[in-house]
């Protein structure tokens, strides 16, 4: 009955979890709220509050979980993909911890985790199931074939769903982080106001420039002719951007899951916290009969619980690194 450690530092929330036997025990975010100034992350920024936050929030996912550091069998972290400060953060604290307690190290690629995220709690999907991983950096149609044998099937060529979402709620004025904002108004708001264009791109992958592009020139030429159109119209310009962004997902979701004859379909990712999208993967769901999985909203942005199931499974497998590990900006599976 392994108990682990689990270290999440990849962009700007310094979280820790800890798990007995696959059963979540604690899981503590401390979020930086300093970036909100700057419009964005700023990596220096999160390297430092992941420094101050890390010891902090360690203790408390312990103290939550009613264990000792005496307690833990491995430690699991994030070795990548993220902003390399940051992760260097926590690969350190792991490392160090391992090496004090003398117990195992265990490496987890942050995207797989994401995915693993859905194997907390009791509904768990099957294999072979699909995977829509959605975050600020990614946009991935993961085929998952087994906990550590995934296939990214299809990607963004450009920006990210949770990019598309930021950098149009910074055109509409909105403070960063944008996506919870824009889900916010979006619920006030009708989505078929305003049509915003669907990209054609060719197999499963997405591109999201291009409706960036056009929400920045609907804004300039609404604005010049009503100077106080976006705070006028900002809950239906939410909702039908909301609505374009899941309409988009959904549609590439629907043909590869038709594709690869898959009726587990599963969502992850920070993006996947929009209502909007949640409620059309439901949806569709419905329509398909597919068996859908959303996680709870605490699993759905970057969270260290992920990182520790993900370490319970590897753990089963014996699957440590060495102390020399060193963390990875990028990282594929
Ligand atoms: O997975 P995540 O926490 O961090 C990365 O690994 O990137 O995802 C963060 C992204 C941000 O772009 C944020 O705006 C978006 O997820 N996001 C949302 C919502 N909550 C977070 N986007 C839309 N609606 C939300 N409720
Ligand atoms: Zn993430």
């Amino acid at each position: 009955m392994p108990v682990i450690l689990a270290i999440e530092s990849s962009c700007d929330e310094t979280s820790a979890a800890v798990c007995a036997d696959g059963r979540m025990l604690s899981n503590v975010i401390a979020n930086q709220t300093i970036h909100e100034a700057y419009g964005g992350v700023v990596p220096e920024l999160a390297s430092r509050v992941h420094q101050q936050n890390i010891v902090p929030a360690v203790q408390q996912a312990l103290s939550n979980a009613k264990v000792s550091k005496n307690d833990i069998d491995a430690v699991a972290f994030t070795r990548g993909p993220g902003l390399l400060g940051s992760l260097l953060v926590g690969v350190s604290f792991a490392k160090a911890f391992a090496l004090a307690k003398n117990i195992p190290l265990i490496e987890v690629n942050h995207m797989q985790a994401h995915v693993l995220a859905h194997f907390i709690g009791d509904n768990k999907p099957s294999f072979p199931f699909m995977c829509l991983t959605v975050s600020g950096g990614h946009t991935q149609i993961v085929l998952v074939k087994d906990y550590f044998d995934m296939e990214v099937v299809g990607q963004t060529l450009d920006d990210a769903a949770g990019e598309a979402m930021d950098k149009t709620s910074k055109i509409l004025g909105l403070p960063y982080p944008g996506g919870p904002l824009i889900d916010k108004h979006a619920r006030s708001g009708n989505p078929d106001v305003y049509k915003f264009p669907e990209p054609q791109i060719p197999g499963f992958d997405f591109s999201f420039s291009g409706l960036k592009t056009s929400i920045l020139y609907f804004i300039r030429d609404n604005t010049a002719a009503n100077p106080n159109f976006v705070q006028e119209n900002m809950a239906d310009i939410c909702a039908s951007v909301e609505k374009r962004i899941a309409t988009i997902l959904l549609n590439k979701l629907k043909k590869a899951a038709e594709y690869y004859d898959i009726k587990d379909v599963a969502l992850a990712g920070g993006v996947s916290a929009n209502t909007g999208l949640r409620n059309a993967l439901k949806e569709t769901g419905e329509q398909l009969a597919w068996n859908t999985f959303i996680p709870k909203m605490e699993y759905c942005t970057d969270n260290a619980a992920m990182i520790a199931i993900a370490g319970y499974y590897k753990y089963l497998k014996g699957e440590f690194v060495g102390q020399d590990i060193t963390p990875l900006a990028r990282m594929s599976f």
